[in-house]
Order: structure tokens, then C-alpha cells, then sequence
């Protein structure tokens, strides 16, 4: 089945159920942008939804210097009905009880647009169960994510015998939108392929505790000082194509495989969860857990998860390769909200006269030991916005690949005020000058919460053919951007510190005398 479909984000999603799993995707799609009604019972579920919320937001601010278009509004309404109503995705996250899901996917698909998705999280029932009531069962799909769904981008894909191919393509498309892995479980069996993973890992970890073997904390030590790291880059079956060294699986095979034959696990066994187990269970995770509560717990895992994704998305590699991708979509949704919709650069001017093309927020990572954001954050930041720019006048990655591009000769950079981690950063641009060789920008960078002028910087910039490696006038098209978007900044004043340099003279003079 195929999930090549491009994303498009659903405009509207109806979720039943907020709980762990339906606040995360509550926080998944609002902060894509996607607009959410959502129906739990429960008198608290907007509690937990908005403690989800602030959770999502915490950790994307620390993830990503890219400012997600803009928040979808989230809405707690009264039934079901209410939550499906214009829907274009439904997504169950009601308790893990096939009678409870039959009948509320019944009610949810009778209630929902006849286009809408009807998909439900259920971490292991099969589909073709629950779809037994269900009005227009060739709608119907697992999508079962991870927690937290709002950082962890797997989502698993499982239809029943009476799912479409289309529908399993048109949940990925929407899945993918919202920054998810959709990995589709091409045969329908319990448990899918994750939960089948996890649960003889869990079925194991039960046996060590049981048999006293280990305690909790020392069950998990063995997974998070070894294997569980190497996990999120390689997966199982890469590690140990690596094990086997130059000769490979076959070789790690001649080596491991007879083990497999002697009794290092009980396998399909199952532990007795009895009175004793459970207890035991509960003291130790309880102790583990120790003085910190479950919302420190939440933001330590988040935290952690936050730094591996930032990782992986250095190396290009797994789920940063993913988050990327989210950034890449939220850069170019923001250029294009920015882009002209008449076709005219003037149609990119805010009402101040200004080009607004670029926000950032201020990463953990970029703070110094000074307790504020490093120097040459200040430049990333300003020359995303002159990429920005670029694009906007035609000369972004295509044209570079056309074999012209402008290079960077000349900055000058003024840091103003100090940025904290968490600090959303807007710039505003202006053309100061151009002829056919080269341009010159003026970046502000502004803290839109307190109007604080962090920043300015000036660039001159030529053109150059890349072939030749040399200045050369840069194309009809792009000059007849630019000569429009000087005419429209032509009435305002020049700024203050255009032109400034770094005054040395002074000192100089002082060292004379
Ligand atoms: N917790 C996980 O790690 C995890 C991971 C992946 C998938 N899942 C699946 O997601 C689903 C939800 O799990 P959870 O962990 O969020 O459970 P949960 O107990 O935290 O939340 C379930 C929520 O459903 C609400 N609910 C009860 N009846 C309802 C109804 N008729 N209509 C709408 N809402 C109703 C409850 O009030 C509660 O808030 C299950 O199918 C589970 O298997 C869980």
C-alpha cells in the first residue's frame, strides 16, 4: 500500500478521548496549526489537555529555532457529534476496551462527514473488530502513535479487511503533515509491530523483577546506558548487521544464532501478575521514581527526548531526519504566507512598509556561559531571514541550482540586547540599495514580548555565477523583484544605524598617546 501521497494537513480533527494519549495528539496538531474539537467525558479533560499543551509547546521551543506557523484553537465540546462535526480526521483515544471502542467508533463515524478519516490509537485490537459498526468501514485505520505523540513521530498504520488503500495513503498524507512517521502494517495482527516488539521486551523485564533477578531501576539501567541508546539510530536488526563486523549478518548469526537455542529468556512464557508481583512492582517503581513527581518526570523524559531528536537531526539521520522535514514544511509555509499573493513583492510588506519574513525562537543551546543567547546566534538568525529574502525575490535553492546565487561579502552586526532561551525573535527587512551585481539588506531584530530591539545587521551581497565563480548580473526576473521592492521602501527612513561601522579610532588614539 502506498503512503507516497503528498501531506496535507487536515483542516479539522475530532478526537474522543483526552487522556495521555489523546492530549498528546491534541498538542500534535494544534501545533501544526490543525484546529481541534475534542470530547472526553471525564470533568477534567481540559486539565489534561492543557498540561499537555504547555508541555508540547515547552518542547518545541526547545527543539526547533523554527516558529510553527501558527497555533490550530482547541475546544472541549460537549459530545461526540460536536468533536466529529466538519471533521476532516477522527482519532479515538478512548480506554483500551474493544465493546467501549465498537460502539464509539459506531456513534463518531455516523456523526462525521462521509470523507472523514475514521481512525483510532489502540495500542494492539484488531481493526477489522472494531470497524464491525462502524458507517463506512473502508474509512477505517489504526493510527497508533507513541507517547509523547507530540515529540515521538511513529505513527503505526494497520487496516482491516475492509480498509481502502486510499484511506491508509490519505491518513499517512495526514499524519506526515503534522511532522509524523507513518509506517504501514501491511498484515493485521495483534499488537502491530512495535507493541509485539515492546511487549516481549516488557514480558522479560516482568520475569527479571518477578524472579528477583533485578529491580526496576536496574532493568532500565540496562536498557539506558547500553542497547536503548544505540536503538533510536540503529534499530534491532542494523545493530546487529554491524555486530556481525566485514562478513555481516551471516557471520553475527554463526556467532549468536545457536544461543538462541539455549534458555536465556522464558520467551512466550508470562509471569503470574499476582498480589506479590505487583507490589513488589510498585515499591520499586515508586522508589525509582524517588522525590520527583509525574509532570518533572514528564519534562525530564521530554527534555531528554528533545536533545536525541536534536541530535539526530544534526547527523540528518532517523527521527531528526523527520523534524527536519517539519522545519523544512514550517520555513516554506511561512515564506509562502509571507509570499505575495498578487504576485507583487509589495503584496509581502506588512503595513509599516517593512518585510516580515522570518521568526526564531531561542534554543536551550544557544546560551553561553553568560546566561544569554551566544554572538553567533544573533548571525543565524539574520541570515535565515536573508534566505528568507532570497526566496522571496526568486533566487532560493532553485535558482542556486540554475548555477547563479548571491554570496554574502560584507556584515555588520550590532548586538543590543540580551536573548534568553525560549525568547521569540522576529525580524523585519528592508532593501536599502541594489543595482544589477549586488543588493544591501538591513535586518531589525525585535522581541515581539516586551518590543524589545534585539539586534540589527547590514549585509551587501553579489551576485555570482557559480559556474564561472565570478560577480555577474543577476537575472531579468530577480532585478524586476528587487527595482519593485525598492520602489515600495523608497518613502521609508533610513535607519538609524545603516552604514555604522566599528569606531576604533579612539582606542587607537589612546594606545598613542
Ligand atoms: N498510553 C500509551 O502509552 C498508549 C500508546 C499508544 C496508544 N495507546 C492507546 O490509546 C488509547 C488511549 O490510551 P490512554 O493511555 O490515553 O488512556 P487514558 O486512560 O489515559 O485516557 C482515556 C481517556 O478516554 C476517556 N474516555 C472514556 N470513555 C470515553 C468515551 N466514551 N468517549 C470519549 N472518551 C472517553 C477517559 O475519560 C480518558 O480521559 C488506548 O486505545 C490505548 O491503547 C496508549
Amino acid at each position: 500500500m502506498s503512503t507516497a501521497e503528498p501531506e496535507s494537513l487536515p483542516r479539522r480533527v475530532g478526537l474522543l478521548g483526552a487522556g495521555v494519549i489523546g492530549g498528546g495528539w491534541a498538542a500534535r496538531f494544534a501545533l501544526a496549526g490543525v484546529e481541534v474539537r475534542l470530547f472526553d467525558p471525564a470533568p477534567d479533560a481540559a486539565d489534561g489537555v492543557h498540561a499537555a499543551l504547555a508541555r508540547a509547546r515547552r518542547a518545541w521551543d526547545r527543539l526547533s529555532p523554527v516558529a510553527a506557523p501558527h497555533e490550530g484553537a482547541v475546544t472541549i465540546v460537549e459530545s461526540v457529534a460536536d468533536a466529529v462535526a466538519d471533521a476532516d480526521l477522527v482519532q479515538e483515544s478512548a480506554p483500551e476496551r474493544e465493546a467501549l471502542k465498537v460502539g464509539l467508533l459506531a456513534e463518531a463515524s455516523a456523526a462525521a462527514p462521509a470523507h472523514a478519516i475514521i481512525a483510532t490509537s489502540t495500542s494492539g485490537l484488531l481493526p477489522s473488530r472494531l470497524a464491525a459498526d462502524v458507517h463506512g468501514p473502508e474509512r477505517f485505520v489504526v493510527g497508533h502513535p507513541f507517547n509523547p505523540v507530540y515529540l515521538l513521530p511513529l505513527v503505526e498504520l494497520c487496516g482491516g479487511e475492509r480498509t481502502s488503500a486510499e484511506t491508509i495513503a490519505q491518513a499517512a498524507a495526514f499524519y506526515r503533515a503534522v511532522g509524523m512517521r507513518p509506517l504501514v502494517v501491511r498484515h493485521e495482527i495483534d499488537g502491530f509491530i512495535a507493541d509485539r516488539l515492546l511487549e516481549a521486551l516488557w514480558r522479560e523485564a516482568l520475569w527479571l523483577v518477578a524472579d528477583d533477578i533485578a529491580t526496576v531501576e536496574e532493568v532500565d539501567d540496562a536498557i539506558r546506558f547500553g542497547a536503548g541508546l544505540r536503538w533510536s539510530a540503529m534499530g534491532t536488526f542494523l545493530t546487529y548487521r554491524l555486530a556481525g563486523g566485514d562478513a555481516g549478518m551471516r557471520h553475527f548469526m554463526a556467532q549468536f544464532g545457536p544461543t538462541l537455542q539455549l534458555p536465556w529468556t522464558h520467551l512466550t512464557d508470562v509471569p503470574t501478575l499476582d498480589d506479590e508481583l505487583l507490589a513488589r512492582l510498585v515499591r520499586q517503581s515508586d522508589a525509582q521514581a524517588g522525590e520527583m513527581t509525574v509532570a518533572e518526570l514528564e519534562e525530564l523524559r521530554d527534555d531528554c527526548l528533545v536533545a536525541v531528536l536534536d541530535g539526530l537531526r544534526r547527523e540528518g539521520y532517523g527521527a531528526g531526519e523527520v523534524v527536519a522535514e517539519t522545519e523544512r514544511r514550517w520555513r516554506a509555509a511561512a515564506a509562502d504566507g509571507a509570499a505575495p499573493s498578487d504576485g507583487t513583492p509589495r503584496a509581502a510588506l506588512a503595513a509599516d512598509g517593512q518585510l516580515r519574513l522570518h521568526d526564531a525562537v531561542v534554543q536551550p543551546g544557544w546560551i553561553d556561559y553568560n546566561g544569554h543567547m551566544t554572538e553567533f546566534r544573533y548571525l543565524q538568525v539574520v541570515a535565515d531571514a536573508t534566505d528568507a529574502f532570497l526566496s522571496l525575490i526568486g533566487a532560493g535553492p532553485e535558482y542556486a541550482a540554475g548555477g547563479h546565487s548571491f554570496f554574502t561579502v560584507e556584515t555588520h552586526l550590532r548586538h543590543l540586547a540580551e536573548a534568553h532561551a525560549g525568547d521569540r525573535l522576529a525580524v523585519t527587512t528592508r532593501l536599502l540599495g541594489h543595482d544589477e551585481r549586488r543588493f544591501h539588506l538591513f535586518h531589525e531584530l525585535h522581541r515581539p514580548a516586551d518590543g524589545a530591539m534585539m539586534a540589527t545587521s547590514e549585509h551587501m551581497l553579489v551576485h555570482v555565477d557559480t559556474n564561472t565563480g565570478r560577480a555577474a548580473p543577476a537575472t531579468e526576473a530577480v532585478l524586476d523583484v528587487l527595482a519593485r521592492l525598492a520602489a515600495d521602501q523608497r518613502e521609508l527612513p533610513i535607519p538609524e544605524a545603516a552604514g555604522r561601522r566599528i569606531d576604533g579610532d579612539r582606542l587607537r588614539g589612546a594606545e598613542c598617546r
